[in-house]
């Protein structure tokens, strides 16, 4: 075997520092497991097509085996002179089965087989991280679940707005992660195709069958173009813009929580497992969880940013720089996976002060709008109500009442509309549960989400380990 598969035609050794410098090996050994079943399936295909004799097949997979067994209990030093595990395990192969080892790369390239190894990895993970935005999901149902009867104040620009169930809050991050979840599997689809056979970028000479190997590895489809199939990596951009939404997603619910487990709002305690304390102030408990999730989210983004860079100038078909792809494709899904599974158990321990909540919602008028409303009813125009309602506000401020604290003689001399129901109006519960508009806040939508949502999240659950199984019976 020469010293390097591509060393042919060069006549002086390689630089050492070009050799760390080109190395990915101290990343991309992560992908040994798919190089290896992606190298199993092609040689069955090039002996299934008489390509390579049925003897030779057998050697090379038995070679391969052993590879993975040894590198499994770390019998295996990766060399970093073969710059990447494509070729460290070619290289091994042909240390343990001999000349034999060099058919294998028949009708191949590392263009496709880098590609093939990609999409497995991907197809992998995906489908874990769809495993922990389920986690995700349930947890929060499950909170909101078990707070159902809680009233806290809904904001918008950070200013008390209107009241809302504490579980509607709650439901809206499932909203999102339910989305997330849907284009996950989006990019499933485009991840599950087969890319080799494209060889180097124009395709093969031998009589290959792909979709044989395609059969072998589990793939519905294989790719339609050859360059294309050893030149895009849009498959990975869409993980990584998935996971970058996901990570908007988390960091602003770590924003929620960050905010009501501060001394103002009091609305939520972050178990003592989930938070951590200060070296110098010991009365201090610091939300460092949810703040590493928020902060974790800009690598993430940083992570597409240098990907989509990356690809954006290069020619077809293959370009070194591509190789680049990988790191910021392995710390996306890691960080993303390790931010889904401590989300799932901070919110499994939270403590909910319902009774801060609902005093929060009860003071700063909150129910002017409800009283907007009622003055609708009773037949005035929606903007001159809320002309007349703010005047209303403003004389109570200067009383230092909340509306329903003014007696209805003071309501009179702003109209003569107003009756003793309007108070009925103007409890905060009374407030959550005549909202009944599709997706508003009224205790009996969210219930019924609530109800749906274990639903979905049953049926995920079900798919989920019927996967498993599958992927069990298979190795
Ligand atoms: N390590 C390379 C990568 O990740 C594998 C493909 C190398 N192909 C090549 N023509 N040098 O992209």
């Amino acid at each position: 075997m020469p010293e390097k598969p591509w060393d042919g035609r060069f006549s002086e050794k390689t630089d050492r520092t070009v050799e760390s410098f080109t190395s990915s090996i101290a990343f991309d050994k992560r992908l040994y497991l798919y190089d290896i079943e992606g190298s199993i399936a092609h040689c069955r295909m090039l002996a299934e097509q008489s390509i390579i004799t049925e003897e030779d097949a057998s050697q090379i997979v038995d070679g391969l085996h052993k590879i993975a067994r040894d590198i499994e209990r770390g019998k295996f030093e990766l060399d970093e002179s073969f710059e990447d595990i494509h070729m460290n395990i070619e290289a091994r192969l042909a240390a343990e089965i001999g000349k034999v080892a060099q058919k294998l790369h028949t009708a191949r390239s590392r263009n496709d087989q880098v590609v093939l190894d990609v999409r497995m990895y991907l197809r992998d993970e995906v489908t874990h991280v769809l495993t922990k935005l389920t986690a995700l999901c349930q947890a929060l149902v499950d909170l909101g679940e078990s707070n159902v009867d809680v009233i806290m104040p809904g904001y918008t620009h950070l200013q008390p707005a209107q009241p809302v169930l504490f579980a509607h809050h709650l439901m809206a991050y499932y909203e999102m992660f339910k989305r997330d979840m849907a284009r996950f599997k989006g990019t499933l689809e485009r991840i599950n195709v087969m890319p080799l056979g494209s060889a180097a970028l124009a395709g093969t000479t031998h009589p290959i069958d792909v979709e044989y190997t395609a059969k072998l590895l589990e793939f519905p489809e294989v790719t339609a173009n050859s360059l294309d199939a050893v030149s895009s990596r849009d498959f990975i951009m869409e993980v990584l813009a998935a996971a970058s939404i996901s990570m908007v997603h988390m960091s602003r619910l770590s924003e929620d929580l960050i905010l009501w487990s501060s001394a103002e709002f009091g609305f939520v305690e972050i178990s003592d497992a989930f938070a951590t304390g200060s070296s110098i102030m010991p009365q201090k408990k610091n939300p460092d969880v949810p703040e590493l999730v928020r902060g974790k989210a800009g690598r993430v983004f940083g992570n597409l940013i240098a990907l989509l860079t990356m690809m954006k100038g290069l020619p077809l078909s293959y370009n070194r720089d591509m190789q680049e792809d990988k790191e910021p494709m392995f710390d996306t899904v890691d960080t993303l996976k390790g931010c889904l599974d401590v989300y799932a158990k901070l919110l499994s321990q939270l403590k909910v002060n319902g009774t801060a909540m609902h005093q929060a919602a009860s003071k700063g008028f909150l129910n002017a709008t409800d009283m907007a409303d009622y003055l609708v009813t009773k037949g005035m125009a929606f903007r001159d109500a809320h002309h007349c309602v703010g005047e209303i506000v403003r004389h109570a401020m200067d009383k230092d009442k909340e509306l329903q604290e003014l007696s209805l003689n003071d309501l009179k001399k702003f109209s003569q509309a107003f009756e003793e129901d309007v108070f009925d109006i103007l409890t905060v519960e009374q407030m959550i549960n005549r909202r009944v508009s599709g997706g508003g806040t009224a205790k009996e939508n969210v219930t019924r989400a609530i109800k749906e949502a274990h639903e979905t999240l049953k049926l995920e659950k079900a798919e989920d380990g019927s996967d498993k199984r599958k992927k069990k019976q298979r190795s």
